[in-house]
Order: structure tokens, then C-alpha cells, then sequence
């Protein structure tokens, strides 16, 4: 597999919002096809800060293939882990209150992490969040 060369990259490129197709095609170099997710789904657990403007109602943001934050309802934040349970690729966008990985097509509820469509079975793992005015800490 391909080694995936990253810079260092300020927090607004980290941010990629919904219908990128850039990233999703990015993501998908990275996934193979068969592997059972060679390493561990489990996310690093370092705190990241965003904006809560950056997370549009009914959307969400994934930040840097770790955590996705979604705003379910105006006001209620949400993060999950960024890390596909079927097979471990990060998620690709957030959508129509909808998290998609493109790598095999699995969904989830923005505001639960439940899986709304296959082929992964279990839910994202939800991560905390505080919010404090306008900023979101994630992890
Ligand atoms: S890794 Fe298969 S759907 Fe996400």
C-alpha cells in the first residue's frame, strides 16, 4: 500500500466538509480492498479544537481522518470516531444528516453513530465533547 505523504497542513485544509470529492478520492488510495483493517480502528485520543461555525446544521466536519463532528439539531454537537467500523477507512463526508464512508458504501446517523446502511455492522464510537461559546474541543 502506498505511503500517503502529508505536510504539515493548518486547520482550515484539515477540515474537510461534505461532498469532497478530492478527499474521498484521497481515502480511497489509502483502502484496501480485502484487509481485514491491519491495525487497530481505535482513534488518538488528542484534543482538537474547531469552531462551532464551522459545523453546519444537519452536516459535520471530519478533522484530519480522526474525529467527524456533526450538528445535528442547531446548538447539539456531536463527534464520533473518523474510523469506518466495517473496515477501517477514515469516513469520506457529512451529509443530509448522514456520515458516509466511501470506501464500501457504509452510512451513519450523524446524531447516534448507528449504522443506517451496511455493509458495517457496528455504530461509530461516540467522543467527547465540550463546547465553551463557539469553541468545539473533540477528544
Ligand atoms: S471501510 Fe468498508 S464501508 Fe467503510
Amino acid at each position: 500500500m502506498a505511503d500517503q505523504h502529508r505536510s504539515p497542513l493548518d486547520r482550515r485544509t484539515l477540515l474537510r466538509g461534505a461532498g469532497s470529492g478530492v478527499a474521498a478520492a484521497t481515502w480511497l488510495v489509502g483502502c484496501g480492498s480485502d484487509d481485514e483493517g491491519s491495525g487497530s480502528t481505535e482513534t488518538q485520543s488528542e484534543p482538537t479544537t474547531l469552531s462551532a461555525g464551522d459545523v453546519a446544521v444537519g452536516s459535520g466536519v471530519i478533522l484530519d481522518d480522526t474525529y467527524v463532528v456533526t450538528q445535528p439539531t442547531e446548538g447539539e454537537f456531536k463527534a464520533f470516531t473518523a474510523i469506518c467500523t466495517h473496515n477501517g477507512c477514515p469516513v469520506a463526508s457529512v451529509k443530509d444528516d448522514t456520515i458516509t464512508c466511501n470506501c464500501h458504501g457504509s452510512q451513519y446517523d450523524a446524531a447516534t453513530g448507528e449504522v443506517t446502511r451496511g455493509p458495517a455492522t457496528e455504530a461509530l464510537a461516540e467522543v467527547a465533547l465540550s463546547v465553551d461559546g463557539d469553541t468545539l474541543t473533540v477528544g
